[in-house]
């Protein structure tokens, strides 16, 4: 029974068949190209990445930018993406295994970053409004941030109902949050609908948004 937020148990168990799943792989595909589109990364912009699991969005954003930190609190998540940078050559993506939702001074990160994004980790972090002010503390001014996850949903998109998660996000109170951590939103929009059974074996929909927001300059958040 989990009594954390703490994911890297089920994910570490989760790596090695994460992406044999398609419909996990066609949704990371869409946010990739929502993120594209929304941000338009480019080769001077330094990403960071959390919770970037096998990198099924990181290796497609990976080669439009700089360099790209790819974060994960799995450390088996971390060996099946290591080994795909390597089978693939690339040179730009260190991986970093740090929890940034860990109030902790040092988080072996010491660069600012024009663009942090993440795919269906936001509602595993407990404390939002305070990981996102730290999140605005990465980012350097006038850096963006582009976050995809779900809609609020009934409860049922998790097998394990007593899996510590949000269920998923109200748009207005994420927005009222990223406000407050200094990022102006600037986008809000449905990039996908997932379609998968409940726990009934009913089938569901559950709609997946992408929200971007633009550091304010001049605001450092406590
Ligand atoms: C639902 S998976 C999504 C993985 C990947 N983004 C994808 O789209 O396939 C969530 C990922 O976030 C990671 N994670 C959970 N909490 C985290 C945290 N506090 N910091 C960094 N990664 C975290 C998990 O280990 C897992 O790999």
């Amino acid at each position: 029974m989990p009594d954390t937020w703490n994911s890297s148990d089920k994910f570490n168990r989760e790596a090695l068949q994460w992406d044999d799943n398609p419909g996990r792989k066609a949704l990371a595909l869409s946010v990739a190209q929502a993120i594209v589109t929304a941000t338009k990364p480019n080769n001077t912009m330094l990403a960071l990445e959390f919770g970037c699991g096998t990198g099924l969005v990181t290796m497609e954003i990976a080669p439009l930018v700089k360099s790209l930190t790819a974060i994960d609190t799995s450390s088996e998540m971390l060996s099946v993406i290591k080994e795909k940078i390597k089978i693939a050559g690339i040179s730009n993506v260190e991986t970093l295994h740090t929890n940034l939702a860990l109030p902790s001074d040092n988080l072996g990160i010491e660069k600012s970053f024009d663009l942090i994004y993440c795919s269906m980790t936001l509602h595993h972090i407990d404390d939002t409004a305070g990981f996102l002010k730290r999140i605005s503390n990465l980012l350097s001014p006038g850096g963006i941030i582009a976050f995809a996850d779900l809609d609020l949903e009934n409860g049922q998109f998790h097998d394990d109902p007593l899996e510590k998660v949000h269920h998923g996000f109200d748009r207005g109170e994420l927005a009222a949050q990223l406000k407050a951590a200094g990022l102006l939103p600037n986008s809000f929009e449905t990039i996908y609908t997932m379609v998968k059974p409940d726990r009934s074996m009913e089938p569901a929909n559950y709609t997946v948004f992408l929200v971007t927001a633009i550091k304010q300059d001049d605001l450092h958040c406590q």
